[in-house]
């Protein structure tokens, strides 16, 4: 059976590699960086593999460009590897198409090249073929260590492995496999928190969760649509109302799978998302006007409850509206229970999710905090992303 090698299980030693890294940072309104998470959790492989006399060519992401536009150039990126790695000099390549002719002939043992943010180049979106082996023409290896951006098919993350050896970093391995063993063989009770605002867009993960979890609690401007479809009146609160039907068939379909779906009880409910006079009613008693922007203490106290006797958790997306501090509340209060329960093997994910935990202390209780967002959730899915079955060999 075909599987993915991974760098320290095969010996890559004086190549030229072209590393998937993942440096699609958060940034202030400023464009300094928020948060660097994604850069830390890549530097394990990149010394890893540093330390091993490779010379590294990194190609990476940032933002959403759709063309080359200066604002999110990795240029920040490029900055705060050098603070991380002081004994390397970190040179962007502004364009790996044009280059200035000797950068890559020229590299030193003791250089690392950036090229640019790939999303500048339509090309990569598409998966061109033809755009991939210039790519891959850089190098000797590939190695992919973007676990965020694995559920993409794109020429940096799958198109280029055609034309090289291509292996798995570490970051790529720890994520699959402790997500991986967690939807294979989970401890029991495995309890899922799903927060967020779409159904729509979490469908395939949710009906995925109704045949692995014993209890799934939901969250989020999600649960409004459930809550909807129980028969209760929200108010002016985020519904997808297109997906109340389906809401429904998956109450329905939970009772026969004998999988507990748990809605909140009760919600921090105000005028708007900036309203601080907010005040915490019961589902059935959502006031015309008002919008839910929270769970309620009960809630907490029964998902509090659940967490608390799990073997297994999963969550992602935050329950409230945590942006603002007056409806972050149930968000803090199941992270602390999923950091109090040590019994647990705990994996969390999504950039929300982060988001809202990141300044948070006890980070280092939860078993796992994946980088990726989609990737995660798709994975979660299907057992197996295009970025991954793409290394296999
Ligand atoms: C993420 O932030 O989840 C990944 O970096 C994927 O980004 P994308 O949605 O732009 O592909």
């Amino acid at each position: 059976m075909s599987k993915i090698t991974y760098i320290d299980e095969v010996e890559i030693k004086n190549k030229r590699v072209l590393l998937r890294a993942d440096f699609d940072v958060s940034l202030n309104p400023d464009q300094t960086i928020a948060n660097d998470v994604r850069i830390q959790s890549n530097l394990p492989t990149i010394k890893y593999l540093l330390k091993n006399k490779n010379r590294l060519i990194c190609v990476a992401k940032l933002n959403r460009p759709k063309e080359r536009d200066p604002k999110h150039s990795l240029s920040v990126v490029v900055k705060r590897l050098q603070e991380y790695l002081p004994n390397y000099q970190i040179t962007l390549v502004d364009d790996f198409l044009n280059p200035n002719k000797t950068v890559f002939e020229n590299q030193k043992e003791n250089q690392i090249l950036v090229l640019e943010n790939i999303r500048f180049y339509p090309e990569e979106k598409k998966n061109d073929l033809e755009f991939a082996k210039k790519l891959a023409s850089l190098a000797d290896v590939f190695v992919s260590d973007g676990f965020a951006v694995a559920h993409r098919s794109e020429a940096s993350v799958v198109g280029v492995t055609k034309y090289l050896p291509s292996y798995g970093g570490l970051l790529l391995k720890k994520e699959v496999e402790m997500i991986s063993k967690v939807i294979k063989n989970p401890q029991k009770p495995l309890v899922a928190i799903i927060g967020g605002a779409k159904v729509s867009t979490k469908i395939g993960l949710i009906k995925k969760l109704t045949e692995i979890a014993d209890y799934l609690l939901i969250g989020g401007g999600l649960a409004n649509t459930f809550i909807c479809a129980q028969g209760n009146n929200i108010g002016t609160s985020f519904c997808e109302y297109e997906a109340v039907k389906l809401a429904k068939e998956l109450l329905d379909s939970s009772i026969k799978n004998k999988l507990k779906i748990i809605l909140p009880v009760d919600a921090v409910v105000a005028k708007n998302k900036d309203d601080l006079q907010s005040q915490t009613v019961k589902v059935k008693q959502i006031p015309q006007g008002s919008a839910i922007f929270d769970i309620g203490p009960e809630t907490q106290a029964l998902f509090g409850s659940l967490i608390a006797k799990a073997k297994t958790i999963i969550w992602n997306g935050p329950v409230g509206y945590f942006e603002n501090p007056a409806f972050r509340r149930g968000t803090d209060f199941i992270y602390y229970s999923i950091a109090n329960n040590q019994d647990a093997v705990s994996i969390v994910g999504g950039g929300d999710t982060l988001a809202a935990l990141l300044k948070k202390e006890h980070l280092e209780k939860i078993t796992h905090l994946s980088t990726g967002g989609g990737a995660m959730l798709e994975l979660i899915e299907k057992g197996t992303l295009p970025g991954i079955e793409a290394l296999k060999r």
